[in-house]
């Protein structure tokens, strides 16, 4: 048997966690959703690191085999600090985003969206030049997703305009690769798509932290082998609006999610 415990800022985390029961279709989710103090994407490093503590501990008592920092914001924020001090692997989301972007791009021309802390920070960029220097990335930000997203809105005109309006950016620069720099994103990736070149392989960082993970289990022995896999949902947010926004996310229903406001 094995549980996974997952955490973001918000509702973004979600597309880690139904990639983990694409991949892992019989493992538990122990998931942490900050809704109550999301957005993180413009707070300072120290305020999202203590955060990120501050659920780690909370996860860590819910019998976990392995945490997913399902947040892009606070795995730059946090996850070198972090890794080490529990008795469970603690796996990022930006290196496996890396990895997925130098795997797909063929011209070496990458784009990055993300939040204002991920973006400044230049993790992706910083981490894909390690590994080929010749690579130019092209970051934005992209703020209104994530209010859009914990406000329940995935598609309509107010998505569009946002999405219209930030991608613009990438027009002209020849990008063949966007990663998907915040876990919120996956959410609006259908009009994501309208709005880049019908050539441009899009980069969901989740498939293959998963993948990563799967394969450090495995190394573990450890199996993921529940028939009734166990998934609990908790925010320091609105329950309701939880267990709404997240069934949409998910595409399966959150029958409870209990309140749980840490720090
Ligand atoms: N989902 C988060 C990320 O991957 C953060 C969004 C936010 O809270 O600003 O970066």
């Amino acid at each position: 048997m094995v549980t996974f415990g997952l955490f973001d800022s918000g509702f973004g985390g979600l597309t880690v966690a139904r990639e983990v029961r694409r991949q892992l279709p019989g493992a538990n989710i122990e998931f942490y959703g900050d809704n109550g103090r999301a957005p993180y994407g413009h707070l300072q490093k120290e305020i999202i690191a203590n955060y990120a503590r501050q659920i780690l501990n909370f996860l860590a008592g819910k019998n976990i085999d392995i945490a997913i920092i399902a947040c892009n914001t606070a795995t730059v924020a946090s996850w070198e600090e972090v890794m080490d001090e529990y008795p469970f692997p603690v796996l990022g989301v930006v290196n496996p985003g890396v990895r997925g972007a130098l795997a797909a791009t063929r011209n070496k021309k990458v784009g990055v969206i993300a939040t204002e802390f991920t973006i400044k920070s230049e993790a992706h960029k910083s981490g894909i030049q390690a590994m080929d220097p010749e690579v130019e990335v092209f970051g934005q930000a992209c703020p209104k997703f994530t209010l859009l997203v914990e406000a329940g809105k995935t598609s309509g005109p107010e998505v569009e305009e946002a999405v219209s309006g930030y991608l613009a950016t990438f027009k002209g620069k020849g990008i063949d690769t966007l990663i998907l720099g915040c876990t919120h994103y996956p959410v609006l990736v259908d009009t994501i798509r309208r709005y880049v070149d019908p050539d441009v392989t899009i980069v969901d960082p989740a498939v293959k932290t998963v993948a990563e993970a799967k394969e450090i289990l495995e190394q573990k022995g450890l199996v993921a082998d529940n028939s009734f896999p166990v998934y609990n949902f908790y925010t320091s947010g609105d329950p309701e609006l939880f267990m709404k926004v997240g069934t949409t996310i998910l595409g399966w229903p959150i029958e409870e999610v209990e309140k749980v406001v840490l720090g």
